[in-house]
């Protein structure tokens, strides 16, 4: 079996007493699509997180293309530079365009002279469909389309593996198709990606498979059409009925400990 582009082994993250991650182990094959989904609070960003290092693991391993980015000696801004993120928050410099917007941190990061950061910045614009918004200030978008400049300002850095937090949660929902066929776009390229989505629909069409976590660890993963169609753990069928019936979630059925939190 080629290896991994992505491999966990024995993740741990500790926030002080909280044990947020139990040991995560996950491999992510090259082009493939991963979605993660679970609870608020299961620990989906902490591992997206420790992935790319915006958090320590407080015990574990993780790979990227082969080189161990938890290894103590490794170059974090290299290992950065190597995987692509995008939040549930765009995250845009408001005070500059578009096109500076991904221009910027190419020149700070890469050390790319302008007239390349800008070339790169320009098909990064045509792939995401907002070539025409590149004298565009973000306050001048919709969400959607700025979630679509975040994308591009990732892709301008040239990652091998591109990581998503739920983004498009902050979306009108008219907006959220733009994006996610973008993404969809992507997957379809060869991108690997990591993505935490309540997208139920892009989950099963797009993901090649399907990662439950519920309380730190992972319950369940499989193929998408196995994980969301016919889940097997009672956990991943409970939150599943949730997700795509929020009204089952006030009637009191055979799990039902209570009264909803709010
Ligand atoms: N920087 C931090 N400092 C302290 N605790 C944190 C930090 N980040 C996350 N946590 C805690 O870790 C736990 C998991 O949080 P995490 O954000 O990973 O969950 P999640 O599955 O992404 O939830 P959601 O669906 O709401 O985004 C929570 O209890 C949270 O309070
Ligand atoms: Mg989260």
């Amino acid at each position: 079996m080629p290896q991994p582009e992505i491999e966990i082994r024995g993740l741990h993250k500790s926030f002080g007493d909280n044990h947020v991650l139990r040991g995560i182990d996950l491999e992510v094959a090259r082009g493939d699509v991963v979605c993660v989904i679970g609870p608020s609070g299961s620990g989906k960003s902490t591992l997206l997180r420790c992935v790319n290092l915006l958090e320590e693991p407080s015990e574990g391993q993780v790979f990227v293309g082969g080189t161990e980015v938890t290894d103590i000696e490794v170059d974090i801004d290299a290992v950065r530079r190597r995987i692509g993120m995008v939040f549930q928050q765009f995250n845009l410099f408001p005070h500059v365009t578009v096109t500076e917007n991904l221009v910027l941190p190419q020149r700070r990061v890469l050390r790319r002279g302008k007239a390349e950061a800008t070339k790169v910045a320009r098909e990064n614009l045509e792939r995401v469909g907002l070539a025409d918004k590149a004298d565009a200030y973000p306050a001048q978008l919709s969400g959607g389309q700025q979630q679509r400049v975040a994308i591009a300002r990732a892709l301008s850095m040239g990652p091998e593996v591109m990581l998503f937090d739920e983004p498009t949660s902050a979306l009108d929902p008219e907006l959220v198709g733009d994006v996610l066929a973008v993404m969809r776009v992507l997957a379809s390229e060869g991108m690997t990606m990591m993505v935490v989505t309540h997208e139920m629909s892009f989950a099963r069409e797009v993901a090649d498979r399907v990662v439950f976590m519920d309380g730190g660890v992972i319950v369940e993963e499989g193929p998408a059409a196995q994980v969301v169609g016919d889940p097997r753990h009672p956990r991943t069928r409970h939150f599943l009925d949730r997700i795509l019936d929020p009204s089952a979630a006030e009637a009191p059925g055979p799990e039902a400990g209570g009264p909803a939190a709010g």
